[in-house]
């Protein structure tokens, strides 16, 4: 679905991505044609059917079994109208496989769905998608109005107490919450596992580490590294069993505070996962001023955002990131790899880079 385009921001490259491909077609067809205004304009239809099959769990429903429409529909409680049309978009949209055609035709999960999608995987990443539809599909209903306003239209909008505030009374919605964010995050923590040079420090800290998944990715692959997951004490539990489960506890650990109102713990590096584009500018750098404040000379704050490109043409995620913050937050935006280094070398940082992690993702790095 991303196309992959390549930039480069300052001498590091970096690669946006953006869903279709209207960009680059617009600029080699010298005829105008509607084709990428209507397919993203309907995009939504397909959103929403992924969504929610997963919602219903039809790809935890089907495991590694193979099911004719008619089956599968009984299974899902399913009105007869439902198939063969909706098993068939998803076939069209290649998020599931179906052998022959016809009536007596077998559906069954594609690679991707048994590994991302079925519940049962250790890798799922639905509740995510349940999260999309089941909050931000509607929410986004109101973007004319969070344009115009510049306020939040989540729960907050409707008199409910905001998400965070309710996650954090309830604690099995809570973990479903880490575990979604889990399923966003793990890509790029792998990647930042690989790709940033953890050889010349020992220690790092990990700033609303929710299930502690970026410190358990970084100690399993380098040996040498301590690392501690830093979030909300309601969120720490959580945490402890993620690590617990990885069999890390000898070199990760937990702390707990508020990173607006306890100091940050000193690290060589500092690691922010989708945490300072939550914010407006004034706690940005509350935020980023607590990060100096804890790490030696040459120590590395690491920012992990869906960056957006300095020109702000192209990673269209990350563009959309930061209007889902608007829908979220109000005053809360994403930002890109220039606003980041403008930030931090305000703040004192000397040295910056950006290196691509996956898909939309980057790590924005500034060291002390
Ligand atoms: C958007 S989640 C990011 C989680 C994780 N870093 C990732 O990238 O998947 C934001 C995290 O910040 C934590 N958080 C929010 N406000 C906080 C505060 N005032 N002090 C400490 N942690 C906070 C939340 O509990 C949550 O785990």
């Amino acid at each position: 679905m991303y196309e992959r385009g390549v930039e480069q921001i300052g001498d590091q490259e970096h690669r946006a991505t953006r869903p279709y491909s209207q960009g680059k077609c617009r600029h080699m067809n010298p005829t105008p044609n509607p084709s990428a205004i209507l397919q993203t304009a309907f995009s939504f239809w397909g959103s929403k059917v992924l969504l929610t099959a997963v919602e219903v769990g039809l790809f935890t429903t089907l495991g590694s079994r193979r099911l004719t429409g008619e089956e599968l529909g009984k299974e899902l409680r399913f009105h007869p109208r439902a198939n063969p049309d909706f098993f068939d978009a998803l076939v069209a949209m290649k998020f599931l496989g179906r052998d022959g055609d016809g009536p007596q035709s077998k559906y069954f999960n594609t690679p991707e769905g048994a590994l991302f999608l079925d519940a049962t995987s250790p890798r799922y990443i639905g509740g995510l998608l349940v999260m999309l539809s089941a909050r931000l599909f509607k929410f986004w209903n109101d973007l004319p109005e969070a344009v115009r306003t510049g306020r939040p239209q989540n729960e907050v909008k409707h008199g409910q107490k905001g998400m965070f505030e309710e996650l954090y009374s309830n604690l099995p919605r809570l973990e479903q919450f880490m575990g979604a964010m889990t399923g966003l995050s793990r890509i790029n923590f792998e990647a930042l596992a690989e790709k940033f040079d953890f050889s010349q420090f020992r220690t790092l800290c990990d700033v609303g580490g929710a299930t502690g998944l970026l410190s358990i990715e970084v100690a399993k692959r380098h040996h040498h590294m301590k690392c501690v997951s830093f979030d909300l004490p309601v969120v720490e539990p959580i945490a402890k069993q993620h690590i617990a489960a990885a069999g890390l506890e000898s070199r990760v650990s937990t702390a707990s505070g508020d990173f607006f109102k306890d100091r940050l713990l000193k690290a060589d590096v500092i690691t922010m996962g989708m945490i300072l584009h939550d914010w407006n500018l004034e706690k940005k750098m509350h935020l980023i001023h607590s990060a100096y404040d804890a790490l030696p000379p040459g120590g590395a704050l690491v920012a992990i955002e869906a960056l957006i490109d300095d020109a702000r043409r192209e990673n269209v995620h990350g563009l959309l990131m930061s209007l889902n913050m608007l829908i979220e937050f109000g005053d809360a935006f994403d930002y890109s790899g220039a606003d980041f280094r403008r930030w931090c070398g305000d703040v004192g940082f000397k040295r910056f880079e950006v290196i691509h992690l996956a898909g939309p993702s980057s790590a924005a790095v500034a060291y002390k």
